[in-house]
């Protein structure tokens, strides 16, 4: 199991419309996740073997599980609860669970992770 590192956004970092720096890409962990608080709430932004990166409520859509917490395989993540595998790149649950959790879009700069929290 990953443990994910809770970090706040700066002010300064929300001054750009929409778009919030998150982090390094090196800040989180490969195969795991580092949690941004926002005001949507703890979003959870993953980096897969691959180096690439997404951004997804850091809540299961079947009862709320922390997915930072989870198994990042591939563009999945496994939920620590009951292992649900939801998918990175929409947060939906790969079948034959249903739902789906928020996602956001990612876009990297410098080595620096934007996650889009807006609209
Ligand atoms: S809360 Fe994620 S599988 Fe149950």
């Amino acid at each position: 199991m990953n443990m994910a590192t809770v970090i706040p956004i700066n002010s300064a970092a929300k001054a750009a419309v929409g778009w919030r720096r998150a982090c390094g890409v090196e800040d989180i962990p490969k195969l795991g996740a580092r949690v941004i608080k926002t005001a949507h709430g703890n979003v959870a932004v993953f980096r897969n073997a691959e180096d690439e990166t997404f951004a997804l409520q850091d809540e299961c859509p079947h009862k709320k599980g922390p997915l930072s917490q989870g198994i990042v395989h591939g563009r999945k993540v496994t939920c620590p609860l009951h292992s649900w595998t939801i998918q990175l790149e929409d947060g939906c649950a790969v079948a034959p669970d249903q739902g789906c959790t928020r996602s956001y879009p990612v876009r990297i700069e410098n080595g620096e992770v934007f996650v889009r929290l807006g609209a």
